[in-house]
């Protein structure tokens, strides 16, 4: 299945239920550089054999701009020039650096992704953000550019670790709190192991989570107003993902739960919602709370992106499927954590 998504900054074709060869339907592959992380590289050993590759180590720990003058020096090595084109074979970690690097190499060549990861197919690899993190600071150094293809093979998730399973599911739930009732109620009568068993379940959901960021990104593109909706559990969850090396789908489950609890307080929404997300998280194998250093993680959130001068907006839901963009006192936002 193909299909084009024309965004402001460019059209993006993807290629849903596809396979790892068919990027060179897209482009010329002799021009084609790899970039994917130590674990992919030596998993998929031979879908790189005889091409240009650039391997960086596994981990958001290299998720930084040393990791981009390294892959650019290698740029230079491998004599990439601007009609050079750039792959992005990997997890969210993998794509944000490839789009990030293809943006500023030589001031701009293009680049496409294959996700192989469940949290990259549903979330990371759409949309077109890039970046790096800074510090303890999540993806403070990027831009917006759009890859020009998003191919999935789903058969990479047959390596993916268990608790990476886990991580994706995260962001599922997420679309499903923001938008999708019926999602919602379907994730809750299954689990990891059914959509792992059930590959046109799988599928399915997959399609479902493309389409919801799709619509959200494609309504605004640099994160003006509707966009802010996918920082759902993101606002908590990123200050706490750095400060104590949780794995991103890990500390946005986190978030969700505080936000809801905090949902409990602005905007009305039933505890018994709250004890629903908490049961369902679970049931995916993602954690519902840490004991985290309230002070340190204001520090981290009043330097947050999505701030304002004294307040940050903050995802707040009504109910499953009804979420608000709200601006919320740092004062506010200290207390409610305070109480987790
Ligand atoms: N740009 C965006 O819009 C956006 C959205 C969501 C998340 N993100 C970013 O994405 C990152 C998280 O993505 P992630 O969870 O994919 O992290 P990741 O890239 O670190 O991948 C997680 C782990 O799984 C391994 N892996 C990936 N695919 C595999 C496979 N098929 N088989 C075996 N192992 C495999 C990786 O090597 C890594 O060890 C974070 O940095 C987050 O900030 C970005
Ligand atoms: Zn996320």
């Amino acid at each position: 299945m193909q299909y084009p998504v024309s965004f402001q900054s460019g059209t993006v074709q993807y290629l849903l239920q596809s396979s790892f060869r068919s990027f060179a339907k897209l482009v010329d592959e002799g021009n084609c550089i790899f970039i994917t992380d130590s674990n992919i590289a030596a998993l998929y050993a031979k879908h790189f054999e005889g091409r240009k590759l650039i391997v960086i180590p596994a981990g958001e720990d290299h998720k930084n701009l040393q990791t981009i003058e390294q892959i650019v020096k290698q740029l230079l090595q491998l004599e990439a020039h601007r009609k050079s084109f750039l792959i992005g074979v990997g997890g969210g970690v993998i794509t944000d650096i490839a789009g990030f690097v293809a943006s500023v190499y030589m001031r701009g060549i293009s680049f496409g992704f294959i996700p192989t990861s469940l949290l990259g197919m549903v979330d990371a690899a759409i949309g077109g953000k890039n970046g790096v993190d800074v510090g303890l600071y999540k993806n403070v150094a990027g831009n917006f550019k759009q890859p020009e293809f998003i191919l999935y093979d789903t058969t990479f998730l047959k390596t993916l670790p268990e608790e990476e399973w886990s991580n994706g599911f995260a962001e599922i739930i997420k679309y499903a709190c923001l938008f999708d009732k019926v999602m919602f109620d379907e994730l809750s009568v299954n689990d990891v192991a059914h959509y792992k068993d059930h590959e046109a379940a799988l599928l399915s959901l997959i399609n479902r989570c493309v389409a919801w960021k799709n619509q959200t990104v494609l309504a605004d593109e640099t994160e003006q107003g509707e966009r802010k909706l996918l920082n759902f559990g993101h606002t908590l969850g990123h200050a706490i993902e750095n400060l104590y090396k949780l794995p991103h789908g890990h500390a946005v489950a986190i978030g969700m739960v505080a936000a809801c609890r905090i949902s409990e307080e602005v905007s009305g929404l039933s505890s018994s919602t709250t004890e629903q997300l908490r049961v369902l998280l679970q049931q995916y194998v993602l954690p519902v709370a840490y004991k985290f250093d309230v002070e340190k993680v204001m520090e981290l959130l009043i330097r947050d992106k999505k701030r304002r001068a004294e307040s940050i907006d903050y995802i707040v839901l009504e109910g499953i499927g009804k979420a608000v963009i709200t601006s919320l006192p740092f004062e506010q936002i200290k207390q409610a954590i305070a109480t987790l």
